[in-house]
């Protein structure tokens, strides 16, 4: 047997991986006109990075983490995620004010593998950092939401909440601690070990639910600060049209969170427990990574779980012209004509298999060609045939105009 791809990673080829490059392609333009530039950040990192910034605690770091030692003995790990290297970079580059960035790529988390859950998996995502108005968030709510809509998901929603700050979290967490404390015997034995060390992580654990949904709620801890930037938040979300809900047990499974936290769910995603997308305000993370309180508000989507949302493309052809080679004598020709159409911004492209007629338009379908456009004894009067493949309506054409003639079906 051949070797396989390893456990919870994929292969994405044609024709399905279509659907991928509309979304990469979407989140691109999306993210161009949003006014977030490009980043690019190493697939690893030393771990520390992620200990310190996701947090020891989280299922992330304590027990999802592709970690390995390099010859020479450095501690690295598989990114699990963009955040934290994309504010290591600003402050590793003396950065200071505003940054605004958009990442896509790969993350890896050693997770149990299921629908819509793998050990390589594929985020798109954006940071804006050194802005700590509401307006920021709103705007990155915004960015993931409009992402979507593009996309044609229907009925999505955005789950939204407040973690408030650090403060406010000394008195809340006292009184988390106390309540769990008390059904100490019904939590799972992660729960119980983090009661003492992070009992917020407990709000996130899958295997608690039932304690977790009467717990006190952070939303009735914030302080005034944290308030008035929530309430900012909603108006803002209101005015840009975006519905959202508010969801009081909604933590995040990462500790660098402060204020917003949101997720991003959809109808037509069946494993409704899995958001598409998730996000939040970060301002304590470039601390945590040992540089100056720097504000911050990301989100990153799962292209994988997206994808599965998206409705299937209406049999649009994924080539504009496909050139059928009827005369073999015409190779060469047949070559120019697809060098032609290709640099007339026609997506072009022919069998080099020497295979019949027949055969060739086969190959057209299943390419899912618009147009065919034969190369045939009528090249010698400096004509092609071309064909409309949904319709089969045909003209003979001269070779300068198949491109026009192809734009136009
Ligand atoms: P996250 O919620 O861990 O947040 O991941 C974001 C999204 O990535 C999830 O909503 C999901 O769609 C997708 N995802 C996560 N794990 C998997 C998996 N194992 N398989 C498939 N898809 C997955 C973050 O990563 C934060 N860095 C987001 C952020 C950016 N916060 C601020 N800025």
């Amino acid at each position: 047997m051949t070797t396989r791809a390893p456990k919870g990673t994929i292969d994405v080829l044609p024709p399905e991986s279509a659907a991928w490059r509309r979304l990469l392609r979407a989140f691109d333009s999306l993210a161009e006109r949003y006014g977030y530039g490009l980043a690019l950040t190493p697939l690893f990192e030393a771990t520390e990075l992620f200990a310190r910034g996701v947090g020891e605690e989280t299922e992330i770091v304590s027990k999802q983490m592709y970690s390995f030692t390099d010859k020479a003995g450095r501690a690295l790990t598989l990114r699990p995620e963009a955040t934290a290297s994309v504010v290591r970079a600003y402050l590793q580059e003396g950065r200071t004010g505003v940054l605004k960035c958009a990442y896509s790529g790969p993350m890896f988390r050693y997770e149990q593998p299921q629908a819509g859950r793998r050990r390589q998996f594929y985020q798109v995502g954006v940071e804006y950092l050194g802005e700590p108005s509401p307006d920021a968030d709103v705007e990155v709510v915004e960015v993931g939401y409009r992402l979507l809509e593009e996309l044609g998901i229907r009925g999505v929603m955005v789950l939204l909440n407040s973690l408030g700050d650090p403060e406010d979290r000394v008195e809340y967490r006292q009184l988390l601690r106390a309540y769990l404390a008390e059904r100490a015997d019904l939590l799972s034995e992660d729960s119980r070990r983090r009661l003492d060390t992070n009992p917020l992580r407990v709000l996130d654990s899958k295997a608690d639910v039932a304690v977790v949904a009467e717990a006190p709620a952070t939303l009735d801890h914030l302080g005034p600060e944290a308030a008035a930037h929530f309430a900012a938040v909603r108006l803002g979300l209101e005015r840009r049209g975006i519905p959202y809900e508010i969801a009081p047990r909604l933590v995040r499974g990462l500790d660098y969170y402060n204020r917003t936290v949101f997720e991003y769910q959809a109808r037509s995603y069946t494993a409704a427990q899995d958001a598409l997308g998730g996000g939040g305000r970060y301002d304590p993370l470039a601390e945590l990574l040992g540089g100056p309180p720097i504000p911050g508000v990301g989100l990153a989507m799962g292209v994988d779980r997206i994808v599965a949302a998206m409705p299937e493309e209406g049999g649009e052809g994924s080539l504009g012209v496909f050139v059928v080679l009827a005369d073999p004598g015409r190779r060469a020709e047949a070559l120019d004509l697809v060098a032609m159409l290709r640099a007339a911004g026609v997506s072009a492209d022919l069998d080099l298999g020497e295979r019949s007629v027949k055969a060739q338009f086969k190959v057209a379908g299943r390419r899912g060609a618009a147009v065919a456009a034969v190369v045939g004894a009528e090249w010698a009067e400096g004509r092609v045939t071309v064909r409309a493949m949904a319709d089969g309506e045909e003209e003979t054409v001269p070779i300068a105009e198949v491109a026009a003639w192809a734009q136009a079906r």
